[in-house]
């Protein structure tokens, strides 16, 4: 019997593409249920789009023309996705907020991650929200996007300590590795039908060993 046919990703990634990268790496398992197919970003300077380059994927540059309406440039972003045949998208470092235009046409099929621990600490720099309120466990969030900012049904989460003497750079890059496990692990679920939304839940069909929540303690 021929192996399933991969799940089509689409990446929309504003930044260095860490996240990227570990999704592309996670591809190296014979099994991996997902492929990506297209990395769109708003902004040619990132390293998002270099990387995706470099893994032969198709890389679409498509900046936000202020003087457009926020649909405008989604329903271009819709037909760029749809040109490489995606099924699922995943916001890796995504910068822009996204429009119904998007949702609708990937309904329930909109991954983000964050980096911090929902709902606390939504919207921009999560890790300094997390240091400024003195929290000693921070960490980062996959979920499902809604029509809100950072709202939407949790799949995953990740937990790292805070530790005496870390800064906004110390506690991100803490944070990052753990997002870096995280990722691929959503995406898998994602891509072999194992999600489904109950109101503002997701139940996780989990593969044997596995668990919805990543504990990563080092320093
Ligand atoms: C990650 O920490 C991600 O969680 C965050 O941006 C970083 C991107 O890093 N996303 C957000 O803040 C979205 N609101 P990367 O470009 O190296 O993947």
């Amino acid at each position: 019997m021929s192996p399933p046919v991969p799940v089509s990703v689409g990446v929309l990634a504003s930044g260095g593409g860490s996240n990227l990268q570990a999704l592309l790496d996670a591809e190296a398992d014979p099994d991996w249920p997902a492929r990506i197919a297209v990395v769109v970003s708003n902004r040619a300077d990132a390293g998002a789009l270099e990387r995706a380059r470099r893994h032969g994927r198709a890389a679409v540059l498509l900046p936000r023309r202020k003087d457009q309406p926020r649909e405008v440039h989604d329903q271009a972003l819709v037909q760029a996705l749809r040109a490489h045949g995606v099924q699922w998208v995943c916001l890796a470092g995504y910068m822009l907020l996204v429009t119904p235009v998007l949702l609708q046409a990937f309904p329930d099929r909109v991954l983000n991650i964050h980096p911090a621990l929902l709902p606390a600490f939504p919207g921009l720099h999560g890790q300094a929200q997390a240091l400024h309120h003195g929290v000693r466990v921070a960490g980062a969030t996959v979920h499902l996007v809604d029509g809100g900012c950072d709202t939407g049904p949790i799949v995953c989460q990740g937990a790292v300590p805070v530790l005496p003497g870390d800064d906004e750079a110390a506690l991100s890059a803490r944070i990052l590795r753990v997002e870096h496990r995280l990722y691929p692990m959503a995406l898998r679920w994602a891509a072999e039908g194992r999600l489904r939304v109950e109101g503002r839940r997701v139940q996780v069909d989990l593969p044997a060993g596995e668990a919805t929540s990543l504990w990563d303690p080092a320093p």
